[in-house]
Parts: structure tokens; C-alpha cells; sequence
């Protein structure tokens, strides 16, 4: 589970946004987290220290004088353990606190005496986020080294639109678990392409594949959380893009070749998990095709598209490339010609076609030196060893 193993302290404070926390709660705890809740007086307004009791499995300071706290000093002791705080919500009164330095309550005192990361989730009303004390404040934290999560965009509880949403928890969650990831791409530019593509045939049909784009997302996911700017390359799917992650759907194989071709020199590594057409209807009929009769079928021919992966192997000063491939058979000596034939330096392997759609995977990694087997995981947990390894190879000038 991504948050195995941490201890994190979870502050409240007054806000509305305080009834997104329990169902934050549940989420860390549900990704292998424990939880120490703390609220300011005002988050207990919005929401009860029972509530958050229950769901914690642990119980709730809320006062600097708790007696519960056997050297009476909560401040102190209720961080040591953990390995970060969140502040979810963090209103803009509690905000400019912390920017300050002050520590009039036990949540603001625990943030002052921390010996660990500290990330908050601004939640505010729009005016109240845009006012020039606030980005001085968000100004101040950053350069503390604090986290600023969000805030995000849209429908406030005040009835107005704009920035100073709280993130949604499964958000707020992804920029957690991305924190503790090891930072092994900062400031590398990935640029990678997921998928299938859809060859049209008329304005209505089309040949596509089943490849779920599961893969290729979860890497840009991991390429992300290990600190690099990705711009993803997506054909037809449905799947949500990864926070922070620039993403540029297409649907041909033609559209998805052009759109890498503009953005290649500006990227380091290049990562191909598309499951590309190979060929595409030679005509589109600009009309539906009609049946006319009972016997009478359309005869399509094909044409090749572009190798997208090959041509971008092929130019002067290609980025890193990363290939990779289905064999349905003799992965091991297909795996390497085909690392050959497509000129690049890594190919990752899939153990059989079954991969297509499910959330696990199975692959071995083909370099110079030969190859490596990595073992059957879930394709997140496989996507962040695919990132350590490609960050281990990158030539020393990419750094
Ligand atoms: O030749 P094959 O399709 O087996 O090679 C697979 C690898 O080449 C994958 O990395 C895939 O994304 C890439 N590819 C490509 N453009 C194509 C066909 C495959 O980039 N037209």
C-alpha cells in the first residue's frame, strides 16, 4: 500500500471544506496510513472530534491543556512519531498564523515545535485566496519549505466560482503518497505516449486495440511523483489524468506521430507505451459506408503508419528512449531484436498480450547489458521501479 508505514498528523481548521476531511481520513488510512487527527476549536464547529474519532480509530486533541497527554506536553510529543502534517483545511486565518509564527493553540504550536514536512490544503472563499495577505502568506510558507496542496478551482460553498477550493481527497491523496516518493526525475522533461489509436474508416467506424492506457498513465503518474514535467500523449481512453500531468489527446496514429514530433526536442526522455495501429484503412469514406445487399461486403486495404518510436530513435540527439512490446512468445529473443531494430537504448517487455486492461503486469527490462526481470505487481507499483531504473541509466549530461 502506498502510505505503509507512515504516521502522519492530520489538522482541521475552521472551514467547510472540514466535511472532505473524513472522507480523507478514510482514504489515508485505507492507503496503509495511521492518522493522529488534530482540530482547532473553529474545524469543531464544522465538523465533530467524534466523527474524526471514528473514523481515525484514535482519539482527538483539540486543546493545548489536554490532560490525556501523559508530560502535558501535546505540542511536542504529538508530531515526534510522524512522518509529515497535513493541514486539511487550512482556513486563511490559520495560514497567516503559521506565516507568522504564531502558536496560540495546540495545532499551530504542534506546526511551530515539527520535526517533519509540513504540507497544507488551502480552503477558502475566492476573494479571500486572491487577497494580497494571503499570497503573501502562501509567499512566506513556500519559502519556509512549506507544501501548498491546491487550492483548486470551481463552485464554492459561498455560491461564487473561482480559486480556494480545498482539493477533493482522492487529490489531496495522490500529492500525499507523491511526497514520499524518492525525487529521482526533478526537472527532467518526459514526454509519453499511452493508449490505443483509432484508425477511421468512415465517419463512424474505426480499428482500434485493446490496450487500456493503464500502463502508460500509472508511468506518467510515477514519472510525476519522482519530480519530472510530463506531457502525455494520450489515444481514446477514459482514463483520468494524473495530477500535474500535461496531457494531449489524439486519436490516429498520425495525429499521435505529429504531436510527438512538436513536442520531442523540448523533452530528456521519451517513453513509447502507446499500443499504436501498425496500419490504418488506405481511404476514409468521408460518408458512412451503406450496406446494399445481403452478399455484399466493403473490402478495406491498408496502408503503414509512421513507426513513432523509431522515428524519434532516429533523430539527431534523440531524448532517452524507452520502448516497448507485446510478444506473445520468445519474449527474450524478441525483446532484444526488437531493442535493436527500434535503436534504442531500453525496451520493456511484457510477459504475454494478457495485459491489456488489468491493473497488474509482468515485465523484464532489455538494455545493453542484458536483461531484468520485474516481478508480477500492480502497474503503479511496476511503473515506479520502471522510473527508478530509466533515472539510473540517463547519461550523466542529462544531470
Ligand atoms: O513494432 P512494435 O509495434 O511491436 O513496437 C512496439 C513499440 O513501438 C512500442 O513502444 C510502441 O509504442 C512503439 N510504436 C510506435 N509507433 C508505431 C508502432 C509502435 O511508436 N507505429
Amino acid at each position: 500500500m502506498d502510505l505503509s508505514g507512515k504516521h502522519l498528523v492530520l489538522g482541521l481548521t475552521g472551514g467547510i471544506a472540514c466535511y472532505k476531511s473524513a472522507e480523507l481520513v478514510r482514504l489515508l488510512t485505507k492507503a496503509g496510513a495511521t492518522v493522529q487527527v488534530v482540530m482547532t476549536e473553529a474545524a469543531t464547529q464544522f465538523i465533530t472530534p467524534v466523527t474524526m474519532q471514528a473514523l481515525s480509530g484514535r482519539p482527538v486533541y483539540t486543546s493545548q491543556w489536554d490532560g490525556r497527554i501523559p508530560n502535558n506536553m501535546a505540542h511536542i510529543d504529538l508530531s515526534r512519531e510522524a512522518d509529515a502534517i497535513v493541514i486539511a483545511p487550512a482556513s486563511t486565518d490559520f495560514l497567516a498564523r503559521l506565516a507568522n509564527g504564531l502558536c496560540d493553540d495546540l495545532l499551530s504550536t504542534l506546526c511551530i515545535a515539527r520535526d517533519c514536512p509540513l504540507l497544507v490544503a488551502p480552503a477558502m472563499n475566492r476573494q479571500m485566496w486572491m487577497a494580497p495577505a494571503t499570497q503573501r502568506n502562501i509567499a512566506t510558507l513556500r519559502g519556509d519549505g512549506v507544501t501548498i496542496l491546491g487550492p483548486g478551482s470551481g463552485d464554492q460553498a459561498c455560491g461564487e466560482v473561482g480559486d480556494g477550493r480545498m482539493l477533493e481527497p482522492e487529490e489531496l491523496l495522490e500529492d500525499i503518497v507523491a511526497h514520499f516518493q524518492p525525487r529521482h526525475l526533478a526537472g527532467r522533461r518526459l514526454l509519453i505516449t499511452a493508449g490505443p489509436t483509432f484508425e477511421a474508416i468512415d465517419p463512424v467506424r474505426g480499428i482500434t486495440n485493446l490496450s487500456s492506457g493503464k500502463m502508460g498513465f500509472a508511468i506518467a503518474r510515477a514519472a510525476r511523483e519522482a519530480g519530472a514535467d510530463v506531457v502525455l500523449v494520450a489515444g481514446p481512453t477514459a482514463l483520468p489524468t494524473p495530477r500535474g500531468v500535461a496531457r494531449i489527446d489524439v486519436v490516429s496514429a498520425r495525429q499521435m506521430h505529429d504531436t510527438v514530433l512538436a513536442q520531442v526536442d523540448r523533452a530528456d526522455v521519451f517513453v513509447a507505451v502507446a499500443a499504436v495501429a501498425d496500419w490504418r484503412p488506405a481511404e476514409v469514406s468521408a460518408q458512412k459506408l451503406k450496406k446494399t445487399g445481403d452478399s455484399d461486403t466493403p473490402e478495406l486495404r491498408f496502408v503503414q503508419n509512421p513507426d513513432i518510436l523509431a522515428a524519434v530513435a532516429a533523430r539527431p540527439n534523440p531524448p532517452y528512449c524507452v520502448g516497448f512490446a507485446a510478444e506473445s512468445e520468445e519474449l527474450a529473443r524478441h525483446g532484444e531484436d526488437k531493442r535493436r531494430r527500434k535503436g534504442v537504448p531500453l525496451l520493456v517487455g511484457n510477459i504475454g498480450h494478457h495485459t491489456f486492461g488489468r491493473d497488474d503486469n509482468e515485465i523484464v527490462l532489455f538494455d545493453e547489458t542484458g536483461m531484468t526481470a520485474l516481478p508480477r505487481a500492480d502497474k503503479l507499483e511496476l511503473a515506479r521501479q520502471l522510473v527508478a531504473a530509466i533515472a539510473q541509466r540517463l547519461p550523466a549530461s542529462l544531470f
